[in-house]
């Protein structure tokens, strides 16, 4: 499989296929079925499939986490290569992406990048609507594919969109979980075999919370899913939110008319893993 590692290359060869739709999968690489499952969505609506793999630095606020981030670009070549032969991967370095300077543009994205990762993950926002800003003008897609495990990223998108006068179609898809019920990640390859099934707690919990959702209050909720938490050693609670899914704000008592989910982090030693579960209605 050819992977293209500069705009330059990757143009030149878009430029020629220019009358093909293009279905645009961003990611960091280590991949896994999360990710196939967007490559997939991406070949059923489109004719070619571009699969961008590229660490982002200006996104990480932790260097820790930035340094130990898997990157294993054979293996996920390898990978892709065995899905389709309509998939090509852009794999730029940071120069060829940014230029000179590797640093974030500020975008206007307004209350959403305040709520949770906003709040929690300071300049990830930024950092990721100037990666995925300069990768849409590098591409040029018709379409763009994110998945619901990062769902308050997926509505970032659809903001950078409007904001920047983009015609991408934004595509959500959504998450695919391990056996265990763990939300697939590149990080859980970073968990031992305890660590990985301690998390299964994270989703299970999840369910739990979409079964009292009907029957007690949000305050009950939250006490309830921090003693979770507090009763277990190796996992240890960022954050828990149940927010308004269209404007993420933090909910305290619901509205029968709103659209509810569920958002989680937990710690599992320095493995930072994210979840979240829609609730429905009010
Ligand atoms: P990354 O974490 O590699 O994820 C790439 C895409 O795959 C994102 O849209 C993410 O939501 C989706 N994804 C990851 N795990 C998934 C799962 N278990 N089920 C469904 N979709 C899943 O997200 C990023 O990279 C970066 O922030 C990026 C957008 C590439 C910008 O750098």
């Amino acid at each position: 499989m050819k992977i293209y590692k500069t705009q330059a290359e990757i143009q030149r060869y878009i430029n020629a296929k220019r009358s093909l739709s293009i279905g645009f999968v961003p990611t960091m690489g280590a991949l896994h079925d999360g990710h196939l499952s967007l490559v997939n969505k991406a070949l059923i609506e489109n004719e070619l499939c571009v699969v961008s793999i590229f660490v982002n630095p200006t996104q990480f606020d932790n260097p820790n986490d930035l340094k130990k981030y898997p990157r294993t670009l054979q293996k996920d070549a390898s990978l892709l290569q065995t899905v389709s032969d309509k998939v090509l991967i852009y794999a730029p370095n940071a120069t060829d992406l940014y230029g000179s300077e590797i640093k974030s543009r500020h975008f206007k994205f307004g209350p959403i990048a305040k709520e949770m990762e906003g709040a929690f993950r300071h300049g990830h926002f930024d950092g990721v609507g100037t990666v995925v800003s300069l990768l849409f003008d590098a591409v040029k897609p018709s379409s763009a594919y994110f998945g619901e495990k990062d769902f308050q990223q997926l509505q970032i998108i659809k903001k950078l969109v409007q904001i920047e006068k983009y015609n991408i179609q934004i595509v959500g898809c959504d998450i695919v979980r391990e056996r265990n019920g763990l939300a697939k990640s590149s990080r859980n390859t970073r968990l031992s075999e305890k660590q990985f099934d301690e998390a299964a707690l994270i989703y299970k919990t999840l369910k739990e919370v979409k079964q009292k959702w009907g029957s007690i209050s949000i305050s009950s909720i939250n006490e309830y899913v921090k003693k979770v938490f507090k009763q277990h050693n190796g996992l240890e609670l960022e954050y828990f939110v149940i927010a308004n899914e269209a404007t993420l704000k933090t909910v305290k008592r619901k509205r029968n008319t709103n659209t509810y989910r569920a958002f989680i982090v937990v710690f599992s030693g320095e493995v930072r893993l994210i979840d979240n579960l829609s609730l429905g209605q009010g």
